[in-house]
């Protein structure tokens, strides 16, 4: 490996290290990386597994590799504080929110929130004033909070506003109005940039949220990324959000048991962008203009959604959306045929199919991803659709309890007829994207019991339902 990227990087070293030396360890973990010597299938899973205590660092944390890590990491995307998390952006949303502010406190809240800031609010107590997302008429796209919008709710007094930048689909809000008009009330802004970790790191990216002056930044290593699956970093500063507070929250939810690993491939991949980032993502968004030039070579429509389509600046040019509703096919019937050829998509739904593409893919990967769709789209195309927005992304919901009552309420299941008007215990969400279509205290209407319907029928996983064959919905007594 790079020696160099070694040396700047104390977490990876320090996990690189473990491995060249001996130890006899009469600690956890359990396997003691010996596994091998009792199934050589758990051993392949287990034996490169460390911990934090005893593995990167001492059991006492005396090297204070961690800390050294997390302070490399703020200072490369200018934050005052930086965390690393092995439970993901879930984690790190549920750990910033529970430190937002008191039970019943009131929050402003992105509709297009991951599940994980749902159950924040369960675990907070903390009340959302929903902000619906703009949906661009020609792509049905959600394309972010408006500031009108955030005009609305700010006089019902948030304490913070809660945003989802970029969203699944690539699109992003106007982020420096949204800022500047929150800090002129001098709210905290949070944001889920679980789908930006690339963002601030190349001239054609989007600036990342901390340079734009967002209060916190929560984003996936392992997403856009090359990190371990549920690596995650969290940034903050300091001027509105109380920085022991998050440390408070952030240790309350997290494991007392880190891996290693993950929190090695956070400081190898921050170590990665600060020397190569630009040449990498350089490279990775000229492999991917090439790709899309060559698809679209064989098409008079348009195939993919392209940044020209949105305000500037608004969508992420690493982001592969191809709108399978221009070609008259289904996203989901494409990637039935895509996972025929061994092709895995991120997200496929009637309308849309999103390629999730990073800096570990080549030029080959491309070229082979390229041989293999365009057959399969011009065997499949039809005559153009008109696109239909998203469950996801136009229902409008209607207050029956609170997020936290719904949770702790005394439940039923009652079949679909009898569901309309009842207020909802489950979240449900068409996963991808895993946006809520009802949140728990939410009331059951036609739109959603037959749009969930529909969107099953259409072939898309309906997740998080109690019930999942939607024949029955669990809902407050
Ligand atoms: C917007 C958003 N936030 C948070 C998460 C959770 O991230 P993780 O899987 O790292 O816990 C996801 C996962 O898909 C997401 O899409």
């Amino acid at each position: 490996m790079n020696p160099e990227l070694r040396h700047s990087a104390p977490l990876l070293d320090a996990y690189l290290s473990y491995f060249e030396g001996s130890k006899t360890a009469f600690t956890i973990p359990g396997h003691k990386q010996k596994a091998h010597r009792l199934d050589p299938g758990l051993g392949a899973v287990v034996d490169s597994d460390i911990p934090l205590y005893g593995g990167l660092d001492e059991i006492k944390l005396t090297k204070g590799t961690l800390r050294k890590a997390e302070e490399l990491a703020a200072t490369l995307w200018g934050a005052d504080y930086a965390r690393f998390s092995t439970g993901g952006s879930t984690h790190a949303n549920q750990a910033t929110t529970l430190s937002l502010g008191k039970p019943g406190d009131k929050i402003a809240v992105a509709r297009t929130a991951h599940r994980s800031v749902l159950s924040a609010l369960v675990l907070s107590g903390l009340e959302p004033i929903w902000l619906a997302p703009e949906i661009d008429q020609a792509s049905g796209f959600p394309i972010g909070i408006s500031l009108s919008e955030l005009e609305r709710v700010l006089e019902q007094k948030p304490i913070a506003v809660l945003l989802t930048e970029p969203s699944y689909l690539g699109t992003l809000s106007d982020l420096p109005a949204l800022i500047s008009k929150a800090h002129s009330h001098s709210i905290p802004v949070v944001i889920d940039a679980a789908w930006g970790g690339h963002f601030g790191f190349h001239s054609d990216l989007p600036k990342h949220v901390m340079q734009l002056g967002a209060d916190a930044l929560i984003t996936s290593i392992h997403k856009t990324l090359p990190g371990y699956s549920a690596s995650a970093l969290l940034l903050v500063q300091g001027k509105l959000l109380n920085l022991n507070q998050i440390e408070q929250s952030f240790e309350t939810t997290h494991t007392t048991s880190p891996a290693g690993a993950p929190l090695a491939s956070i400081d190898g991949t921050r170590a990665l962008l600060e020397t190569r980032g630009e040449e990498l993502i350089g490279t990775l968004l000229g492999n991917i203009s090439e790709f899309k030039s060559a698809v679209q070579a064989n098409f008079d429509v348009q195939v993919f959604i392209e940044a020209k389509d949105f305000p500037t600046g608004r969508f992420d040019p690493a982001k592969i959306v191809l709108k399978a509703n221009a070609l008259g096919l289904s996203g989901i019937d494409l990637e039935t045929e895509l996972q025929k050829v061994n092709i895995r998509v991120e997200m496929a739904d009637q309308d849309t199919l999103v390629f999730l593409a990073t800096i570990a893919d080549s030029a080959e990967d491309f070229k082979d991803l390229e041989n293999k769709l365009v057959p399969i789209l011009k065997s499949l195309q039809g005559p153009a659709r008109q696109t239909q927005t998203s469950l996801s992304w136009s229902v409008v919901p209607t207050y029956g309890a609170s997020v936290r009552e719904a949770f702790f309420a005394d439940t039923e299941f009652v079949k679909v007829a009898d569901a309309f008007a009842r207020i909802s215990a489950d979240l449900i969400a068409p996963y991808p994207p895993g946006v809520a279509v009802v949140a728990p205290g939410e009331v059951l209407t036609e739109q959603i019991v037959y749009g969930l319907a529909a969107t099953k029928t259409a072939g898309v996983r309906i997740a998080y339902a109690s019930d999942s064959t939607l024949e029955t919905f669990r809902v407050i007594k």
